[in-house]
């Protein structure tokens, strides 16, 4: 842990997706029915009960945005409220008390606040991470909601998620796991969906590939989501884009879409999408996600198969490329928000 007011060298052009020490972070606890004032703790560490309900029954949760430095020197959140209303629609699926609106703004701004030199500045190539979280604890042995919560938030600067960002295409892989059941809980962002996942990661990357694509698990043929970002693709008729109740409702792929429909003058078609049947007309394919923004998908490897998209799987294709530059545009401030997406930290 950094000491309060250490001097903070960073390296931001090489940075990784990767946890970093900061000063400081953010910690609230619910106990006697109700959330309790939060406060900065420089202590990384939780000192949990053996029995907590998130060690055994995964009871926990978490959120992921990030912060942009624009060149005005303010730092940027992109639409947290979404997180927001995501984490309390996870809360509620997973018997955690939501976290009051209030609460999870004060632990963004007042952790942001605290580890401001983390930030990264404009024009690096980087953001600062925020990650919200809630786990179950207390006292406990049976499978039943925890008697006590935390909700914790910390922040990690960070580069691209996949090395070599917009310009490099990515490869997914069809694996043999499944992420999420249909009335399960593939569309909340509880860490069991992860930890299910990781070994389908793995296999994908065996493969050759650098993520797993997942299908739907009633008929292993509708296009759900890859490990950490939903799907969008380009056809001649427009974007289409898979529609499945086990997904994540991803914050980058509505804003996508609606700079898609708005801004680009595309057709949206939102619909199950049945990967092997209709693999052969996808002009181009992209990941979107807050640690991925949006990537070309150059392939997707199905059944001993590999399909490949835009330019033989080279390049990000021309649509892809103009989401990418007004969305990122967005978020950095360089391009206006006629949507009303941005959100400046404040930073006194
Ligand atoms: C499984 C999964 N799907 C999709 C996304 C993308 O969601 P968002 O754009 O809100 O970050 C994420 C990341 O949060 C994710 O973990």
């Amino acid at each position: 842990m950094n000491e309060a007011n250490t001097e903070v060298e960073i390296d931001w052009g090489n940075l990784g997706f990767d946890y970093m020490d900061t000063h400081a972070s953010f910690s609230a606890l619910y106990a006697n029915g109700a959330w309790g004032d939060g406060t900065l703790t420089e202590d990384p560490y939780l000192a949990i009960h053996e029995g907590s309900t998130s060690v055994h029954y995964a009871q926990q949760c978490f959120e992921g945005l990030k912060a942009y430095g624009s060149q005005d020197g303010r730092l940027l959140l992109f639409r947290p409220e979404k997180n927001w209303e995501r984490m309390a629609d996870t809360c509620e699926r997973l018997m955690i008390p939501p976290v009051p609106r209030e609460l999870f703004f004060e632990g963004i701004t007042k952790c942001i606040q605290r580890n401001r030199e983390f930030a990264p500045p404009y024009g690096s190539g980087a953001s600062l991470y925020i990650r919200p979280f809630v786990v179950g604890i207390g006292r406990n042995l049976g499978l039943r909601p925890a008697p006590e919560f935390l909700f914790r938030v910390f922040v990690s600067p960070v580069g691209p998620y996949f090395k070599g960002g917009k310009q490099s295409p990515i490869s997914l892989a069809v694996v043999d796991y499944d992420r999420s059941a249909t009335r399960g809980t593939g569309h909340i962002k509880a860490g069991a969906n992860y930890a299910g996942a990781l070994l389908a990661s793995a296999t994908a990357r065996e493969q050759g590939a650098d993520e797993a694509l997942f299908l739907d698990s009633q008929q292993n043929a509708y296009i759900d989501e890859a490990g950490s970002s939903n799907i969008l693709i380009v056809t001649e008729d427009g974007l289409l884009v898979p529609k499945s109740p086990a997904i994540l409702p991803s914050i980058t792929k509505f804003a996508a879409m609606e700079i898609a429909r708005s801004e680009l003058g595309l057709k949206i078609d939102e619909r199950p999408v049945h990967l092997r049947d209709e693999v052969a007309s996808f002009i181009e394919v992209a990941a979107a996600g807050t640690a991925a923004t949006l990537v070309p998908v150059g392939a997707i490897h199905v059944d001993g198969q590999k399909h490949t998209f835009y330019n033989g799987g080279t390049q990000a294709g021309p649509i892809t490329e103009q989401l990418y530059e007004i969305l990122a545009g967005i978020q950095r401030g360089d391009v206006e928000d006629k949507f009303g997406w941005i959100q400046p930290v404040d930073l006194d």
